[in-house]
């Protein structure tokens, strides 16, 4: 087995990558087409001959990497995806090579155990009850629950399932009856509206919240949508929140809207994906105030935890409406097998399972809760910054100032020169930004996520910008 020599050699070849990365010595990203990336990596003939370890490995992993986006570059600002640590990419590894398929216990008793742990310290951060691990306690007191889920979107369909089936026990077996709406704001994520298609509750019956014009939840106009719904007769599913939402980075007042919800009896689900990262942080987490108030929330460690992908957590505040999400009964009570665990399988839409648990676990245990809440203080912290320097300067502007690490702006010009700037940007390879529209108008967007990119980068990134829209203007 070449397993230890290769292992070695890629551990070396990646520390040079990350090195590379993070000193800007390779571009952010480069794009090449599939055609030339076929070729390059002589994928046909490396499975014709079977010879992927040794140099040829080597030569491989490093042609990949010179064509992968660089999470660890500090000119990455584009997505909400970290840049690992590299003990969680360690726990990736090991998933890998072990292959627990840890949805039953007896597939990866560590494993489920580690989720399970995972799983109650976050129901502790939120200021739920964390399930017993004396699995028959299960039913004895109430407690919340929660699984591990592979991404954000699969967990919202998951909460949003929970609600369905929480509000009418019977839509599992008899499908829906046709009554059933959403209520979100219009700067929910897309995979809110995917969920409603896909649980059957149909998009077009995703009712919308008034909204400012940043997106934000305005909590007087909450009871029109509510009305709205009851006079078409339709029954309310749940109410979801941004904390915060993809597009500005903008938390919805969650304490208030839990109040409404709770007044007038509506599942409340708080789409944490991005934002509930601020539960790591004393100084952000008054921004999710009242999340012990909702009904189910979801977070994504693979966003702002530095999990490597995918990770991401649904958490409900009564254990009873996930475990009837997907059985009528505690199936974990009642099976035929004899085990000292739980099995996840009854809680999850996924039947094989990664072991995601370890490689949260790993990379929030090698980092330390300090570390983890200076990542989340400092990219916020240089969001800020980044605003109030921004908005600075006469030729740009920035329609909000940013609650989180994710910040829209544009230069004066129309919305067709942001897209090409963003264009040329990506194609220069030394940044790599996002955009996005808010009330109609275009702008580019930034999410400060690598722990490298300081504001030094950022106002490097503006006066890009500014010389780009001028060769743009003078047609050079
Ligand atoms: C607010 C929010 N919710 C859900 C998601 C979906 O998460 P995932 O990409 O892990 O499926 C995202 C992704 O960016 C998001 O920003």
């Amino acid at each position: 087995m070449t397993f230890l020599k290769d292992g070695k050699n890629l551990i070396s070849i990646l520390e040079q990558y990350h090195k590379q990365s993070i000193e800007k010595m390779v571009p952010v990203l480069r794009q090449r087409t599939i055609s030339d990336l076929h070729e390059k990596f002589g994928l046909a003939n490396h499975i014709k001959n079977g010879d992927l370890s040794g140099d040829m490995l080597d030569g491989f992993i490093k042609t990949y990497l010179e064509n992968t986006t660089k999470l660890y570059h500090p000119g990455y600002m584009a997505h909400q995806v970290g840049a690992p640590h590299s003990t969680g990419a360690l726990g990736s590894l090991i998933d890998g090579f072990t292959n627990n398929a840890m949805a039953i216990y007896e597939m990866g008793p560590g494993a489920a155990a580690i989720e399970f742990f995972m799983v109650n310290y976050l129901l502790e951060k939120i200021g739920w009850e964390p399930m017993p691990t004396q699995i028959e306690e299960r039913l004895i007191y109430p407690h919340g629950a929660g699984v591990l889920t592979h991404g954000g979107s699969l967990a919202n369909m998951t909460a949003l399932l929970a609600a369905r089936n929480h509000l009418d026990k019977n839509v599992r077996e008899k499908g829906n009856p046709g009554d059933l709406v959403i209520l979100a704001p219009d700067s929910c994520h897309y995979s809110i509206l995917k969920a409603a298609g896909m649980i059957g509750i149909g998009e077009d019956n995703l009712i919308a919240l008034e909204t400012d014009n940043n997106g934000r939840v305005k909590v007087s106009k909450m009871g029109l949508a509510v009305i709205k719904a009851t006079r078409a007769n339709k029954r309310i599913v749940a109410l979801v929140a941004n904390a915060c939402s993809t597009g500005t980075g903008l938390y919805d007042p969650i304490d208030e809207i839990a109040d409404f919800c709770k007044e007038h009896n509506i599942w409340f689900h708080v789409d944490g994906a991005h934002g509930a990262s601020a539960l790591f942080s004393s100084t952000h987490k008054s921004r999710l105030k009242g999340l012990i108030k909702a009904d189910s929330m979801i977070i994504d460690a693979h966003k702002m935890l530095r999990t490597p992908t995918v990770c991401a957590s649904l958490l409900v505040k009564d254990a009873a409406t996930l475990d009837h999400t997907f059985e009528h009964t505690a199936s974990y009570l009642f099976h035929e097998k004899k085990q000292p665990g739980f099995d996840f399988i009854g809680q999850a839409i996924e039947c094989t399972k990664a072991g995601l648990g370890l490689k949260f676990f790993m990379t929030l245990a090698a980092l330390g809760e300090t570390n983890i809440q200076d990542y989340i203080d400092t990219t916020f912290r240089v969001a800020l910054r980044a605003y109030d320097y921004i908005r600075s300067q006469p030729d740009f502007c920035v329609p909000c100032k940013p609650e989180s690490n994710i910040l829209c702006f544009r230069i004066n010009a129309c919305d067709e020169d942001q897209i090409a700037i963003r264009d040329r940007l990506i194609e220069a390879g030394r940044f790599y930004i996002s955009s996005t529209e808010l009330a109609g108008v275009r702008y580019l967007r930034i999410v400060v996520i690598s722990p490298k990119t300081s504001l030094g980068d950022i106002k490097q990134l503006i006066a890009t910008i500014r010389e780009i829209q001028a060769d743009r203007v003078s047609g050079t």
